[in-house]
């Protein structure tokens, strides 16, 4: 099985794809991570380790950043994820699994240089506990297997921003973070909203793994009628977008994207702060900002029912 670290912002789409990978035989799950995002980072530990204690998780949770790198905090208005990140479900205060005892990019290098060139980071929240990880140790970038993020937004399609006109939610929380992050020598697999808007899980869908999903059809269920609210005042679809769940789909059969290659930048000041732009091809003339930075591919197009099945079958 593939070693997976999942550093996350739990959020509602985020314990979807905590499930998914949670279940899917093909992955050994290795450690979840924290950061902040759909919540404070206070939340979004809370609920990471309430979906350990409830689904049984055996790997361990490690609290990450609770702040972006250099751009202001933005607190989450709590209109997409709840005030409590999940849906506003009933979550209990105390729970009676511990986090682990390193912060969650101290975490990830331990688990890295244990496991060179084994272990997966997928990575669906800000990017800023892969930043801290490799500004403290940069010789990881090599030793990891491959980075499969959730985030950006390249302009397939018309899909543009889901904060701005042209910035995707992940990234803009931390635009300094994703930069290095895509800066760094390793394989990066970016799945944005030109791929995860394209896939939709309806309220149909969802009644159905409600149905035969058990416990966790269930849960998905009750976490997921918030965020569906959300998407039916915020955009008119039936349904929700399938967004951090399609980081591991593209883990578990890449063969549902098409994907291409090049440098990618993140723009991290004035009016397009936020935005994911990748040159598609190298040049060498005239210079341009991409030049000596490594290939990451982006997504730009997906299979949506087969990805849609594949989700139901290993729920
Ligand atoms: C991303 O932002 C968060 O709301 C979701 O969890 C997802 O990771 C989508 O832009
Ligand atoms: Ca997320």
């Amino acid at each position: 099985p593939i070693k997976v670290i999942y550093d996350t912002d739990p959020g509602i789409d985020d314990a979807m794809a905590l499930l998914f990978l949670e279940y899917a035989p093909e992955i050994d799950l290795v450690g979840i991570t924290t950061v902040l995002g759909n919540a404070s980072i206070d939340t979004t530990t809370h609920n990471a380790l309430y979906l350990k204690q409830l689904f049984d998780i055996a790997a361990p949770v490690a609290r990450g950043a609770g702040k972006p790198l250099v751009v202001p905090m933005v607190e989450e208005p709590h209109f997409v994820h709840g005030r409590n990140g999940l849906g506003e479900v009933p979550i209990p205060d105390t729970l009676s699994v511990k986090e682990h005892e390193l912060p969650a990019h101290r975490f990830i290098i331990d688990m890295v240089r244990k496991h060179p060139h084994e272990i997966v980071i997928v990575a669906v929240g800000r990017m800023t506990n892969l930043a801290l990880a490799l500004r403290e140790d940069p010789g990881i970038a090599e030793l990891v297997k491959e980075v499969v993020i959730m985030g950006g937004a390249f302009g397939f399609y018309g899909h543009s921003g889901n904060v701005t006109p042209v910035a995707e939610a992940n990234i803009i929380g931390d635009p300094h973070a994703a930069d290095e992050m895509f800066a760094a020598p390793w394989p990066v697999v970016a799945v944005g909203l030109d791929v995860t808007q394209e896939c939709v899980m309806t309220t149909a869908y969802m009644a159905e793994l409600r149905e035969k999903g058990g416990k966790a059809g269930q849960f998905f269920w009750d976490i997921s009628r918030f965020y569906e609210d959300f998407y039916r005042r915020a955009t008119g679809i039936d349904g929700i977008f399938v967004h951090d769940s399609s980081a591991v789909a593209y883990l578990l059969d890449p063969t549902l994207f098409k994907t291409r290659p090049g440098p990618i930048k993140v723009v991290t000041e004035g009016i397009a702060i936020g935005q994911t732009i990748q040159q598609p091809t190298t040049r060498s003339f005239p210079p341009t900002p991409w030049d000596g930075l490594p290939n990451q591919k982006i997504c730009i197009a997906v299979d949506g029912p087969r990805f849609l099945d594949l989700y139901f079958k290993v729920i």
